[in-house]
Order: structure tokens, then sequence, then C-alpha cells
């Protein structure tokens, strides 16, 4: 753990409500949690470039992405999963402060390090979307092989398999991507922030 008490965190000219003035959105963080497979990036992806399209500036943090970069010291045992996320949540905020609208795709396994990240940005610029997909849907997409690892014991750990995953008890909004389409998600989503980032 961190020493702060001899840190002094200084207030700076301009702030986040300057920028908002600048660019004229209001930074929300978009948080995907779903099970490996459940079509998070993909969504996330599709959900970015109709911000993009429609004028949004923005920032799409995915699990693959940050786990080969900033994360890269990280495995998959539950403490790591919690640091994880921490990080994200502070990238986040700090992004937030900067004046994006922020998309994470990350498992995000665990209802402690959700209401964290939910807490570290305030309730009110966090908007959680579980990503509901069934393990045996996933499983059976299974777009990159690791299902058929882990079932294989080359994989320890895996989400829905030998690891759990926590739905989450309060999202903001549910996108089910064994009944929808990939691009009713992304309206859905888009529909139930919009009027949140003007
Ligand atoms: S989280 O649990 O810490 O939130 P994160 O979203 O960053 O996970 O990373 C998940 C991605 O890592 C998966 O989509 C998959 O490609 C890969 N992965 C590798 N090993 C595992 C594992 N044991 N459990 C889940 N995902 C894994």
């Amino acid at each position: 753990m961190g020493n702060s008490q001899n840190l002094f965190p200084h207030q700076h000219f301009v702030n986040a409500e300057l920028r908002r003035k600048l660019t004229k959105q209001k930074p929300i963080l978009i948080w995907l949690s779903g099970l490996s497979g459940s079509g998070k990036s993909t969504i996330a992806n599709e959900l970015e470039k109709k911000l993009y399209e429609n004028g949004f500036l923005s920032y799409l943090l995915d699990g693959d992405n940050i786990r080969i970069g900033l994360n890269k010291d990280l495995g998959f045992s539950d403490e790591d999963r919690k640091e994880n996320i921490r990080r994200i949540s502070e990238v986040s905020r700090l992004m937030l402060d900067a004046g994006l609208i922020v998309i994470t795709a990350f498992i995000s396994p665990f209802e402690e390090e959700r209401e964290l990240a939910k807490t570290l940005v305030n309730k009110e610029n966090y908007f959680l979307v579980h990503v509901n997909c069934s393990v045996e849907k996933c499983e059976q997409r299974d777009v990159k092989g690791l299902y058929k690892k882990a079932r294989a014991g080359e994989i320890k750990n895996f989400t829905g398999i030998d690891s759990p995953y926590e739905i989450p008890s309060d999202p903001n909004l549910i996108v089910d991507t064994e009944k929808e389409t990939v691009s009713e998600s992304v309206e859905k989503i888009f529909h139930a922030i919009s009027e949140k980032i003007t």
C-alpha cells in the first residue's frame, strides 16, 4: 500500500468544468461487465463508433489491450483481478476529469470492485451495463478458443468455469446478447446515455 501522508494534491486552474465548456459534452463512464465471449468488446467498439459519428469524444479501455500494457504484470487470481479493476477505475477517473466519455470492457467479475469504480467516479457519472450471456452460449461461441483450454485444464481460474462471476445486482441496463443483435444492444445503450452526455 502506498503512503499518502506527505502528499499535497493541487487544485488546477483548468478544471473539469472549464474543459466541459470546451468540449461541450458531459463525461460519463459506461462500464460493461460480462463473461469472456459475451460480446463486451464488440459492443464497446460499435458504441464508440456511434459516439464518434455523433460528435462525442471518447476513449475505450478494453481488457485484452490494457492487460498487454498498463496491467501486464497482472494475472487472473482474485487479487490480480481486483487490482486490474482498481487501476482501470483510477484511469477512468482521470479520463473523466479530462473530459472524455469513457467505455470500459472488462469481465469485472466482482460486485465489490464494480462498486469501487462507482464510488471513485461518483455514482451519477457511472453507468453499469451488464452484457448478459449464459456460460453455455459463451462456451459455444468460444471466439478465442479459451473455454476449450479451460475445460482441458490448460487455463486455470477461468471465469464461469473455475472462477466466479457475480451477476450485477443493480445494473443501470442489461443487454442480452443471446437475444439481441449487436446494433440493438448498442442502440439501447446509446439511447439510455444520450441525455446524460450533453
Ligand atoms: S477481469 O476479470 O480482470 O476483469 P479482463 O476483462 O481484464 O478480466 O480480461 C479478460 C480477458 O482475458 C478474457 O477476455 C480473455 O481473453 C483473457 N483471459 C485469459 N485468461 C483468463 C482467465 N483465466 N479468465 C478470464 N479471462 C481470461
